[in-house]
């Protein structure tokens, strides 16, 4: 799918110059005020008073998201005209926007247009500017398009979503041509995040049997190969030799050997400190010695959001150009139950030389990723963001809307925040003080890998912070938000708008280095 910017003067808009637009669908919004405005009005004239006529009927709802098909109108030179209610106010919250742009497209999609010509980017958005009216109206469409067919024989042909959609051109209002250029850059990148996000929900939606940390690594070298990005994959071996064995100690039940994934993006100056990223890849959680129980278990293919999510974040920042260097890590295994797997009591010794008393070892998230946080530190980076289908507690707390965000840095965590605001993908901040280290006592190691019932996306994070003290750090909790459960069942790529936005802004202020 190919998307352009066209520009439109709307102060000289008239019926002839609709007939110039070529599309085989048009989307228009109206807005139920006393006047028609914008491009509503011109068509309005151009149809001697269709879309009022509509109105005045009680065709055309007044409920924002109603829409309405119109075919071969008459002065019209599209063969479709979507009407789509905007309601009664003037300015759009951005989250009517975005439900108004979703229905629009799938109203689209259900058509045969080939074209479509979207003019609702020009829409007011209450605090919102074109730029992100621009990336909403990409990644609204984009969210609707993507489909899962890598394990299927055949492709469904009644999906209203077939591919015949071909190009979609964002009409903007302007003729200025900074303006302009600054929108096609916004387009550019609407692009490159929903292929981001595209590449992040294929990886999840993968099975355990096909998606293990060999493929994993395998798809990070082909990115890399393709985007001209840095890329190492540890074996086994040099992941003993490097002594990860809190890390080695998850994947010792499985079959599948692990991989620890280092891929980078030179963005700028090789002498500016990066921001690391860290995903958890479990590419299947079977909870190991302390089982899980069989309900659902199957969604536990989705313990490697958190990498995926870094590897669909990479995709997006290298196809944007980002200036900012980034460092990704990912340590991938599985987490099953053998001779060889983890036992509750077992005693492991992770980079940082802590001792940890794995007491339940389906606490194994944390266990991947205090190794890599220890690693990280060879970068001296400005900040380290591990993202993880961390705990089910973290869905209990916050459910699916928001992903948990944990830091004591509250300058990182306010940026991440904004940043998940404004992509459109938010998260919440928890709690993340010194009081509940205490329930990660041992009387044997240096800590305990759980602790207790209460808190336990807290203690997690409590957990992951005696690993990140060497920097600025923040840990995003995935567990609620990385995928749908039910008959939507499927990776939501989230959170790669939230991370690729943070890092976008981060690279036009840098980071203070961190002292
Ligand atoms: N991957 C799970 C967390 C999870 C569970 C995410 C369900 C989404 C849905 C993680 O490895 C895990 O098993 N966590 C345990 C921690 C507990 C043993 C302290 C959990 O949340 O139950
Ligand atoms: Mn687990
Ligand atoms: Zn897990």
């Amino acid at each position: 799918m190919d998307f352009i910017i066209e520009s439109y003067d709307w102060n000289k808009a008239t019926g002839s110059t609709l007939l110039n637009i070529k599309a085989d669908c048009i989307v228009v919004g109206v807005f139920h005020a006393q006047t028609l405005s914008g491009i509503a009005q011109t068509i309005d004239a151009a149809t001697q008073g269709l879309i009022s006529r509509l109105i005045k009927s009680g065709d055309l709802n007044s409920k924002a998201g109603s829409t309405i098909m119109l075919h071969e109108v008459v002065g019209i030179s599209t063969p479709r005209v979507l009407l789509v209610s905007l309601g009664n106010q003037v300015v759009l919250s951005p989250k009517i926007f975005i439900d108004v742009s979703r229905t629009a497209w799938r109203a689209v999609l259900a058509t045969r247009a080939a074209s479509v010509a979207w003019m609702l980017t020009q829409v007011a958005v209450n605090n919102c500017d074109a730029i992100w009216g621009v990336r909403m109206s990409v990644l609204t469409l984009r969210e609707l398009t993507y489909r899962y067919i890598h394990t299927k024989s055949k492709v469904a042909s009644d999906s209203s979503n077939d591919g015949t959609l071909k190009t979609v051109a964002i009409v903007i209002d302007s003729e200025h041509t900074e303006h302009k250029k600054a929108l096609r850059q916004a387009l550019d990148e609407s692009v490159a995040i929903a292929n981001g996000i595209d590449l992040t929900r294929e990886l999840g939606n993968l099975p355990s049997n096909i998606c293990t940390p060999t493929y994993l690594a395998g798809i990070a070298k082909q990115l890399a190969n393709d985007w001209q990005l840095k890329v190492q994959v540890l074996e086994q071996k040099q992941i003993e030799i490097l002594k990860m064995d809190s890390f080695l100690s998850v994947a010792k039940g499985s079959v599948q050997s692990p991989k620890f994934i280092i891929i980078e993006h030179q963005g700028t100056n090789t002498k500016q400190a990066p921001v690391v990223l860290i995903g958890k890849g479990i590419t299947f959680d079977s909870g190991g010695i302390s089982i899980k129980p069989g309900d659902s278990m199957d969604e536990m293919k989705y313990d490697m959001c958190g990498a995926a999510s870094v590897l669909g974040t990479f995709r997006a920042i290298a196809e944007i150009n980002l200036k900012l260097n980034v460092v990704g890590l990912i340590p991938t295994c599985e987490n099953m139950p053998n001779g060889n797997a983890n036992k509750p009591g077992d005693i492991v010794t992770s980079l940082s030389g802590q001792t940890i008393e794995i007491l339940n070892t389906d606490a194994e998230g944390r266990l991947v990723l205090c190794d890599a946080l220890t690693y990280a530190e060879r970068f001296k980076p400005v900040a380290v963001i591990d993202i993880a289908t961390l705990t089910g507690a973290c869905v209990t707390a916050l459910g699916h809307y928001n992903s948990g965000l944990f830091s004591k840095d509250d300058a990182l965590a306010n940026m991440l925040l904004d940043a998940g605001l404004y992509a459109s993908d938010p998260a919440w901040r928890l709690p993340l003080e010194e009081e509940y280290q205490e329930q990660l006592k041992s009387n044997f190691a240096d800590m305990a890998n759980i602790g207790g019932r209460s808190a336990g996306s807290v203690t997690a994070a409590c957990f992951l912070s005696r690993f990140a003290q060497a920097y600025p750090w923040a840990h995003l909790d995935i567990a609620g938000t990385a995928w749908k459960s039910g008959s939507e069942k499927g990776a939501t790529g989230r959170p790669v708008p939230l991370l690729t936005q943070f890092l976008m802004n981060n690279a036009k202020q840098c980071l203070p280095e961190h002292t």
